[in-house]
């Protein structure tokens, strides 16, 4: 299935060939998500395993899959409220800052900041045309997938301590090196080194997406590295630009 939202760095496009990367279901008894973004792996399938993990440390983000998985109702009625228009994203964007919004409320206004933004960057208003009510019906059947989903809201180290163990996958998709800016939470070079640490002291199997640049091609070097290339779906027409990308794995 899709998931209910796009988000910045969203695999949507590769999310075949990433689980095609997966290893033997028989191997793995948990799956966890470190940086889950709109989840686009985690949707790919029904079940990757029997103990599921859905963990991003954007705190909003977090609160709109909780509310999805939880109060996928009242988030339904909140929305219907909410117009799609210029003047509700500006508005949805700024009553973010407030404070006293219910957890609904927020998520609603998140949701609809997501939906309405130019690529999700959160910032400015995309005129395409969208189908909300589909949108909106749809946060039903995500809610049912989610249902025996754990979400987290943790950074990345302490989710590979908690969740770590010999029959773990770890799907991680980080922000990647040099582009780290586009995200809300800084990801400064001390964690992408903090993330190789982490990594090596596993014990479980770990599949890491990243750029294809060298440095990240030199800090990896010890692991099997799977060349991959996709369409930047930020520009439209048939030049469009490719990006190219890795996969690394310890298995
Ligand atoms: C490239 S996106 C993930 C996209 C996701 N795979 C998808 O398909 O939608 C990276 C995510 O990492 C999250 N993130 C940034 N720093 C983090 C940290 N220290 N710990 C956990 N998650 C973090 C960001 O909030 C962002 O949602």
């Amino acid at each position: 299935m899709n998931s209910f939202i796009s988000w910045i760095g969203g695999k949507k496009l590769l999310r075949k060939r990433i689980v095609a990367e997966f290893p033997e279901k028989e191997s793995f008894n948990r799956y966890i998500e470190v940086f889950g973004g709109a989840g686009w792996i985690l949707f790919a399938s029904d079940k990757h395993a029997e103990i599921e993990v859905y963990n991003d440390v954007n705190g909003n983000l977090v609160n709109l899959f909780r509310c999805v998985k939880y109060h996928s109702e009242a988030l339904q009625k909140e929305l219907e409220f909410l117009l799609m228009s210029r003047e509700q994203f500006f508005d949805a964007k700024e009553q973010m800052e407030i404070r006293g919004l219910t957890d609904i409320q927020r998520a609603a206004r998140f949701y609809i900041v997501i939906k309405e933004s130019f690529g999700s960057d959160l910032r400015s208003f995309s005129v395409r045309p969208k189908n909300i009510d589909n949108a909106i019906n749809y946060i039903q059947t995500v809610s049912e997938r989610l249902n025996t989903v754990v979400i987290e809201n943790q950074d990345f180290e302490c989710i590979l301590k908690t969740y770590d163990k010999e029959d773990a996958l770890f799907y991680l998709d980080p922000p990647y090196f040099e582009t780290e800016k586009y995200y809300p939470d800084r990801f400064i070079l001390e964690d992408h080194v903090r993330l190789k640490a982490a990594l090596k002291r596993l014990e479980g199997k770990f599949l890491l997406s990243y750029n294809d640049c060298e440095y990240i091609r030199e800090v990896y070097k010890d692991y099997e590295i799977i060349e991959m290339e996709r369409m930047n779906n930020l520009v439209q027409g048939e030049k469009r630009p490719r990006f190219k990308e890795v996969l690394i794995k310890n298995y």
